[in-house]
């Protein structure tokens, strides 16, 4: 009898129902897969409870994608457990929280030489609530002229906290009356002072290991219509550095499923917000790209399983600074340098040749299910779970449009399967029209 080996995959979720139910309905049609050695690999997912635990209770998940940790202790903890003890592979890892706000990214970027708009972080308006902070703050709290910062900086300028995230506490400031409101109203929140950037294109993209998605996103717009299906938005270089910078920094930080924001003009990339613990994948935002989303997440997931790719909680980022620091770099030859540290750190040739071996028929189960009931079922749930009764009718239409768009762009590569090499996979929305699947 055949070898046989099982993987259990852990869903430890929040409110979200459209993905969930999206990915364990391709998992379950990716079946068991053989790995070289004749060895059969069978996956299963489950959702995750939360419940008192042992140090010592095994864990039972072989890798848990992770939509709860982020806000919540216990979980957080079960997760750190998991990791040290039983060599649970995280997406993402909470070893990397701490680094998970705009800060953190902000330095190491400035730290590797890319575009981030000049950037200060002013101490807290309102003191933070420690009755130790009276005696610390009279004492060693220097005060300074936040008229002067600003001018400094120009005007207008952006005030947002340092680890911000939806828009909270977001201002352009576009004098000293702007300034000073934005500034008693921060409270206890922790605020950068930004450069503006005047940007053409707005490019956001999802990063799920090596797999990296940059669509066009337009902010003003509300929720179901913020990405826009468009597949050349950016120049061909502009597009190629959206994605390289977005797996450069994922790989920098550990990180495996992250958003990233780009403003654009022309070639000059400048990164913005680049650090989400649990970025959006729901379907009534995502809509055109979902699919994709959730094969790069079953994609992901198997060949870490099967391969046993193991979860590390080591940065290595002595190797990005060392390209950082070699004077002999331009600029595009540090992207290049860091691009080709960040795909060893994915491994990401040996993912598409063994996702081409292993899963050939995968883009073509994603494409079935995406044009069949099923997923239509899953279509007008959550479409009742999201909006108001009376809008039921013009958003099914909406979304039943564009998801039916990416069913027809994507009918010949859903034969052709994964017959595309790493390069061709480089799946920037703008330059491959729906080469995702
Ligand atoms: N430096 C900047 N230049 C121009 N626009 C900016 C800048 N910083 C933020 N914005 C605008 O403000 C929005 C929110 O800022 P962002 O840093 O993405 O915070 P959040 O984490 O809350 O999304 C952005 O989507 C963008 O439209
Ligand atoms: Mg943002």
């Amino acid at each position: 009898m055949a070898d046989r080996s099982r993987h259990l995959i852990g869903l430890l979720l929040g409110a979200e129902e459209d993905w969930p139910q999206a990915f364990e309905a391709i998992l379950r049609r990716v079946g068991p897969v053989t790995d070289g050695a004749g060895k059969v690999h069978e996956m299963t997912s489950e959702r995750l409870t939360i419940e008192p635990f042992e140090l010592t209770d095994p864990v039972r998940a072989d890798l848990v994608i992770d939509r709860l940790a982020y806000w919540y202790y216990h979980p957080r903890e079960w997760l750190k457990k998991a990791a040290l003890m039983d060599g649970t592979y995280l997406l993402n890892s909470p070893f990397t929280f701490q680094s998970m706000e705009k800060h953190s990214a902000y330095c190491a970027m400035v730290r590797l030489g890319l575009k981030i708009p000049r950037t200060v972080l002013v101490p807290y308006k309102n003191p933070v609530d420690n009755v130790r902070w009276a005696y610390t703050s009279a004492k060693y709290n220097q005060s300074f002229d936040l008229d002067a910062i600003a001018a400094d900086l120009g005007y207008p300028l952006y005030m947002k906290p340092f680890d911000g995230g939806g828009w909270r506490g977001v201002s352009r400031v576009n004098n000293q009356d702007d300034l000073h409101q934005a500034y008693d109203e921060s409270g206890e929140m922790l605020m950068h002072l930004q450069a503006t950037v005047d940007y053409e294109k707005f490019a956001r993209a999802l990063s799920i290991g090596p797999e990296t998605m940059v669509m066009d996103f337009r902010p003003d717009e509300p929720m179901h219509a913020r990405y826009a299906v468009s597949h050349d938005f950016l120049s061909p270089k502009a597009g190629r550095e959206c994605e390289a910078i977005s797996k450069i920094i994922n790989a920098f930080f550990g990180w495996e499923f992250n958003s990233a924001e780009m403003l654009v003009t022309g070639d000059e990339v400048y990164p913005i917000d680049y650090a989400n613990a649990c970025p959006d994948v729901a379907v009534t935002s995502l809509h055109y790209y979902f699919p994709w989303a959730i094969t790069a997440l079953v994609r992901w997931s198997v060949y870490t399983l099967v391969t046993r790719r193991s979860t590390s909680v080591d940065l290595h980022t002595d190797r990005y600074f060392a390209v950082a620091d070699d004077p002999s770099f331009s600029y595009d030859a540090k992207i290049a340098a860091y691009l080709a540290l960040a795909n060893e750190h994915f491994t990401t040739d040996r993912y598409w040749q063994w996702c081409e071996e292993n899963l050939p028929h995968l883009p073509e189960q994603v494409h079935d299910w995406v044009s069949g009931p099923d997923f239509d079922r899953l279509l007008r749930e959550t479409v009742a779970a999201t909006y108001p009764e009376h809008e039921h009718e013009r958003f099914m239409a909406h979304f039943r449009g564009l998801t039916g768009m990416w069913v027809t762009d994507n009918s010949d590569n859903a034969t052709t399967a994964d017959n595309a090499t790493a390069a061709d996979n480089s799946t920037n929305a703008q330059q491959v029209p729906g080469a995702a699947g």
